[in-house]
Parts: C-alpha cells; structure tokens; sequence
C-alpha cells in the first residue's frame, strides 16, 4: 500500500524553543522537519546536533517560504512573528506561531486578517491548554462539579538570570513587546479556557528588580479580570523574583475548589466535618507546569501533534486565531489600563 506523504514543516527560529520545536516535529510519524530558517549559524549547528537533523537550512525566512513546505512553525524573536506570520499567510503555509501573537494590537489583527483572508490554519502556542492537569479541571467545570465557577487565578512568576542570553532582547520593548504579555500570555489563555471571553480589564504594574540587564516594559504586573459570564479572574506576573518557577492555577466554583494539584469537592465525604478540611483529591505533582522539561507538565509535544492533526486530520483548531487575538486584546488591555490608571472594555478595544 502506498504511503500518505507527511506534512512538511519548516522551522523559523533554532534558539531554544525552536530546538524542542524540532524533536517534536520529528518525533511525530505524519510530519517532516523539512527545513529550518535562522540567522544565527552556531544555533542551527546546534539543532543539528541535538536533533540529529541534517535538512536543508536557510539564512532568512523567505527562502524557507519558498521551499515546498507545507506549514512552518515560528519561534523567533517576539518583534518578528507579525513580518513572519504574514509572509507565512500570504504564501499559503499554515502556522503555529509562538506566543506572543505579536508585540502590537494592530499587528495581531493585520495577522488575524491575513489568516483568515488566505484560509490557511493558525495555532497559538500557548500548550498548557493540553497539560492534564489543566485538562482534568476543565473536565470538573464542565460536569458541574465545582459548581459555577466564580473565580480564576493564574500566577506567572519566573526567576529569569540577568546574565542569561535571552535577555538580549528579551528586556526591550521594541523586540519583546511587554514582558506581561510575553510570559503571561500563558495565563490569560488559561484563564480564558475556564473562564471563557473577558469583557472588562484593569492592572497595576511597576519595574523593581534589579539584574544585569534592564526591563523596558514592566517585572511586575497585577491584572484583574470581569469575564461576559460576571466571574472575575487575576493575573499575577513577576520575571524576577528569588523563587523556583511558578505556573499557578486556582478556581473557585460554589461546589469545590481547585488550587494546582489539590481539588475540594463538596461531594467528598466528611470534608464539612471539623479536622476534615485539608481532605482533598491530590492529583500528580508532575502535572503542575515546570517550564522545563517538554513532557507532561510542559506538553509542547501535544500541541505539535495537534497541529499536525490539524492538517492531516482536519482535526478543529483548540486555540485558533480569533482566539489568540483575544488572549492578546486582555493582555494589552491590561498594560493600557495601568498605564491610564482605568478599567478598560476589551469589546471596545477589539474592535
Ligand atoms: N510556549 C512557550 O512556553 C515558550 C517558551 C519559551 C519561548 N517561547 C517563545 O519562543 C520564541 C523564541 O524564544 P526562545 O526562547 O527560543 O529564544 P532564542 O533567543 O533562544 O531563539 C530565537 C531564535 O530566533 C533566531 N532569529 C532571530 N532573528 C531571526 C530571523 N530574522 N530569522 C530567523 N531566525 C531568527 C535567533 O537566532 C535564535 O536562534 C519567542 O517568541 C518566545 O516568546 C515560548
């Protein structure tokens, strides 16, 4: 029997990211690493190596455009996913894009025209959609076992090194975007996925730690949240502070309560009897977010697949483009909203 061709995919960006991207794209039997763009040699000898991937490269994206792949998966700098994306659009390529969607408002939208325009598939990489946890949660909310959800906290806090590489452009605005984006972007889509659409948006943000290298935007951001079901969520974001990393998630419904691991149902026998308060389900450990390893708690690999079956299998999209527009809409909403010191309405500004 004849074989089914496997989607080719090319890859923009061989730093970090892209190194994972790599793995998980050859690790999946209906798709092909089929070229890999980066302007930085010493990384893609570095992809080479890792990956024991000896396919065409390219010095800059175009040419990567040009080749016969099929779709490309963009982990580049966050300043070059708007240029990338579009390109990408109008040559028909279908995209994963690495979050931030882009570092502008206008941006994300010219990207969300452009992909819907070409009809080409999008997915936003925000994977934690896809960790188990996260999953078994959502679970919960949708059978009525917490009850209605009126409440949805996500924390952000990373101990980044001054003296890392990154930060050559992670700290500057014109290449990053805001930090309270880059970083919880992940957790505004998170509490999107069980909150649903946020109507209302306020935040206060500051600069305060110190470290080699400086921050233009903000370390530091508290983002509160009203979602169109009235529920009311917070966002709390730190790139700094003397921690492990920390990727937190608690829900409040009427019924029960999920604090990362740990979930109270008020179905769980004796729990309101005194001396039974601490009685809860504990879930794995390993499935709270490390933002290490690319395994369970970090599911990269799951959402590659999922953008492989995208396209092989017509699989629905779980986190499209209108979707990471609205991800990005709260998450500009919320640095405008410190910034004028106001309350911002996200229909308003989407629009
Ligand atoms: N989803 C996640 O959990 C997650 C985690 C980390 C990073 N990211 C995102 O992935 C992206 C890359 O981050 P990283 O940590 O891998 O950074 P990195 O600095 O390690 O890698 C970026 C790569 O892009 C290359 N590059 C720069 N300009 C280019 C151009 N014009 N054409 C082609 N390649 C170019 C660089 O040479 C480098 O190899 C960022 O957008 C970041 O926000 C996502």
């Amino acid at each position: 029997m004849k074989q089914k061709a496997r989607i080719r995919i090319g890859l923009i960006g061989a730093g970090w990211m892209g190194r994972h991207h790599a793995g998980n794209i050859m690790r999946n039997p209906d798709a092909e690493l089929a070229g890999v763009a980066d302007v930085n040699e010493v990384n893609i000898a570095h992809l080479r190596q890792d990956a024991g991937w000896d396919g065409p490269v390219y010095k800059d994206h175009q040419s990567l455009l040009e080749s016969a792949v099929d779709a490309v998966v963009i982990a580049s700098p966050n300043s070059h996913h708007a240029a990338m994306c579009l390109d990408a659009a109008h040559a028909g390529k279908h995209l994963y894009c690495e979050k931030p969607m882009a570092i502008t408002l206008e941006d994300c939208r010219r990207i969300r025209d452009a992909v819907r325009k070409a009809r080409v598939k999008y997915l936003i990489g925000y994977h934690r959609r896809l960790n188990p946890l996260y999953q078994y949660a959502h679970q919960l909310v949708r059978e009525g076992r917490l009850g209605d959800v009126f409440m949805v906290e996500s924390d952000y806090l990373h101990h980044i090194p001054g003296d890392w590489d990154i930060w050559s452009w992670l700290g500057k605005e014109g290449v990053a975007g805001s930090l309270f984006h880059a970083g919880s972007g992940h957790n505004v889509d998170l509490i999107r996925f069980f909150g649903g659409d946020i109507a209302e948006v306020s935040c206060m943000k500051g600069t305060f730690l110190p470290r080699k290298q400086q921050v233009e935007t903000e370390d530091t951001a508290l983002a509160m949240f009203r979602f169109a079901s009235g529920a009311v969520g917070k966002v709390q974001f730190c790139v700094g502070p003397i921690l492990p990393f920390q990727f937190n998630l608690r829900l409040y419904g009427t019924r029960g309560s999920v604090l990362n691991n740990r979930v109270w149902l008020d179905s769980i026998p004796k729990f309101a009897d005194p001396g039974h308060e601490r009685d809860c389900v504990e879930l794995p450990a390993s499935w709270v977010p490390d933002n290490v390893q690319g395994g369970i708690s970090e599911p990269w690999g799951k959402l590659m697949d999922h953008f492989v079956d995208m396209m092989v299998r017509e699989v629905p999209c779980l986190n499209d483009v209108d979707s990471a527009f609205q991800t990005s809409a709260a998450c500009f909403a919320a640095m405008e909203a410190a910034k004028r010191n106001t309350v911002i309405n996200l229909k308003e500004m989407m629009q």
